[in-house]
């Protein structure tokens, strides 16, 4: 008997984003998609997915045929009809609630874009710049007095990247305390084999949403603010906010922003220094090379998708590639494939700092990232101060990769160092 040639193979046997080991390691499995299966539908799951560069910047770059709103289809989830009992996924339990910027479209998306991007502008993010040094400052003295080892998430990008999107919203110490803690467990609630993914987690994941939504709330009738920090936006849209629901979306606003400038940097920290720093001097660039940190920045995330997926809806019959796409369907766009497309990129599983940036890591289209420039801010400075403390950093055992349907970063990342 001979084997089925590649594109008759069903593409959720080479790509389960249900399974744990094709989530911590997914690239050979893209390259497969990519090459026989570049649009298909994962029929157990009902879903179709985009691997290739050009279509995936087709989809995001088409918000009429490809709704961010109704992005997670109708009831928010993916079921996986294999097995005795259909297994549900909720994509809401990652935190978004729906009705904030990445999930609207049309005019309620501009008029929210518009709020975020003053908020995340240049002038806002120079006077958020030394408070944000300081805190990679301290950050790593208190590492090099604690010994020579330390745990890259726990202890260096979780403290920076908790500061940096608290100062730039304006929320005090007690507040960005509350909410990573929240954006920590929301993170996980899609982990597969984590008790939070499953549905009986629900009203744990909906308490801490409850205790985020008091803090912030609580936070937001005191007026109080970080002093020396920028001016809050947030608390003035508050204060203007006419009636419960225009309250609400200030609410909302907060927590999906504290989230995804949160969580993405705690996963790019941990990409750039895994492809890098760790075990250096081993590219030019770091730390003392030519390679300018931007660069280093861009290669991480385009080798390393921290948003690894992201999800449209098509509104209408649509066509992807050539492929028909029914009305409704729920489309996932691999990010994470469509940054190693050998079509596009040259030998594109090596880190290559200094390639034009034309990844999509951070999206593409109407709802592309709106803090790509606080993500280079906090990693060039995280980059600068490693290089000036370090002589070296070493990998010890007891890594561990996170990675769901939607993201990828670490769990665990325990390095050695020699201080300077
Ligand atoms: C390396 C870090 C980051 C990565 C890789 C990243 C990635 C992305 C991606 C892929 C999207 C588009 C999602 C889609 O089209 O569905 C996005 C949107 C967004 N990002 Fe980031 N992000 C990062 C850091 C940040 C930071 C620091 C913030 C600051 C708060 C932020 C705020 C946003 C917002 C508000 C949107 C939604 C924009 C819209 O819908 O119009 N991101 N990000």
């Amino acid at each position: 008997m001979t084997a089925a040639a590649p594109d008759r193979v069903p593409a959720i046997e080479i790509f389960d984003p249900m399974c744990p080991a094709v989530l911590k390691d997914p690239y050979a499995a893209y390259r497969e998609l990519r090459d026989h299966h570049p649009v298909a539908l994962l029929e157990p799951l009902g879903l179709w997915v985009v691997s290739r560069y050009e279509h995936a910047r087709d989809v995001l770059g088409a918000p009429d045929a490809f709704s961010a709103a109704l992005a997670f289809g109708k009831d928010s989830s993916i079921t996986d009809t294999r097995g005795a009992e259909p297994r549900r996924l909720n994509l809401r339990f990652a935190g978004d609630a729906g009705g904030v910027v990445s999930s609207t479209d049309g005019e309620t998306h501009t008029r929210l874009r518009r709020t975020v991007a003053g908020l995340l502008s240049k002038p806002r993010l120079d006077a958020a710049e030394a408070a944000i040094a300081d805190r990679v400052d301290r950050v790593l003295a208190e590492l090099a007095g604690g010994g020579e080892r330390f745990d890259v998430v726990e202890g260096l990008a979780k403290p920076v990247a908790a500061r940096a999107i608290g100062v730039l919203m304006g929320l005090d110490e007690d507040v960005t305390r509350v909410l990573a803690r929240w954006a920590d467990l929301t993170a996980r609630a899609l982990d597969p084999g984590d008790e939070l993914s499953t549905a009986a987690a629900g009203p744990r994941v909906m308490r801490s949403n409850l205790a985020s939504f008091r803090a912030v709330t609580a936070f937001l009738n005191s007026a109080r603010g970080v002093p020396g920090g920028p001016p809050n936006v947030l608390a003035h849209s508050w204060q203007e906010a006419a009636g419960p629901a225009a309250r609400e979306e200030v609410i909302l606003a907060i927590l999906q922003l504290f989230q995804a400038g949160y969580e993405t940097i705690v996963s790019a920290v941990c990409h750039l220094m895994a492809a890098f720093v760790i075990d250096g001097p081993r590219t030019p660039g770091f730390p003392d090379g030519p390679v300018p940190a931007p660069d280093l920045v861009d290669e991480a995330v385009r080798l390393a998708s921290p948003v690894r997926a992201t999800f449209r809806t098509a509104v209408g019959p649509r066509t992807v590639g050539g492929v028909p796409l029914p009305d409704g369907a729920m489309v996932m766009v691999l990010l994470g494939s469509a940054n190693r497309d050998e079509r596009v990129f040259e030998d594109p599983d090596r880190p290559r700092p200094g390639r034009p940036t034309t990844h999509l890591a951070f999206g593409a289209g109407p709802h592309r990232c709106l803090g790509r420039m606080l993500a280079q801010l906090e990693l060039r400075h995280i980059v600068g101060a490693l290089a000036a403390r370090t002589r070296s950093i070493s990998s010890i055992e007891g890594a561990r990769v996170g990675a769901n349907i939607l993201k990828a970063g670490y769990d665990h990342l325990p390095v050695s160092v020699e201080w300077r």
